[in-house]
């Protein structure tokens, strides 16, 4: 599969994003501070650089699980049908869940994902996106702290790719297309 020529503009540097997860995670130490143990849970794969900042600032017990949803296949079109990959390993009934995944766009992934969960009877059930894109919303759902809310824009790094690939960059940029 080819794909067409683009370059990257940064967005959001490694300095804002480590300096909103380092408030972010003051509120969340709030929000557990009485939790036995919390369990966070990252959304594959484009969480994986997001959660593994966050959790190091977290001054919490914290248990860390990964479910994976399948979203936008390798393009750029959000699929309206979620599908669960792969599944936790722990039971989270009577637990401390924290959701934390990259981009709420749509809202379909984060809809099912706190359905699913929400299911399995957890004591409480919260979540975090590192971006939201409200103007693309097609369902309501909103994530509990959100990181940024940026426009609509197709965005790559910190563990965001396109087309797997730009997972690597330490900043987060857009996508701009050139013939
Ligand atoms: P939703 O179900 O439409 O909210 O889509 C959520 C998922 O789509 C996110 O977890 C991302 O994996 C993916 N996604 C949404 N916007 C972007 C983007 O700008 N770049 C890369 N992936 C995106
Ligand atoms: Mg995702």
């Amino acid at each position: 599969m080819s794909h067409p020529r683009y370059v990257i503009d940064q967005m959001i540097s490694a300095k804002s994003i480590a300096a909103r997860i380092e408030a972010l995670s003051d509120e969340i130490e709030a929000e557990f501070d009485q939790t036995d143990k919390l369990v966070v849970v990252g959304l594959l794969r484009g969480s994986f650089v997001f959660i593994a900042d966050l959790v190091r600032e977290l001054d919490l017990p914290v248990e860390v699980d990964f479910l994976e949803a399948s979203s936008y296949g390798d393009g750029m079109e959000s699929s309206r049908e979620v599908r669960i990959l792969k599944d936790l390993r722990s039971g989270i009934e009577g637990r401390d869940v924290l959701v934390v995944e990259d981009i709420v766009d749509t809202g379909h992934t984060m809809k099912h994902v706190l359905g699913l969960l929400g299911a399995r009877k957890p004591h409480k059930l919260r979540s975090i996106a590192l971006l939201n894109k409200q103007t693309r919303r097609e369902v309501d759902v909103q994530a509990d702290w959100n990181g940024f809310d940026i426009p609509d824009e197709f965005v790559v790094g910190y563990g965001i790719d396109y087309a797997q690939r730009d997972r690597n960059l330490p900043y987060i940029g857009k996508v701009r297309f050139i013939d």
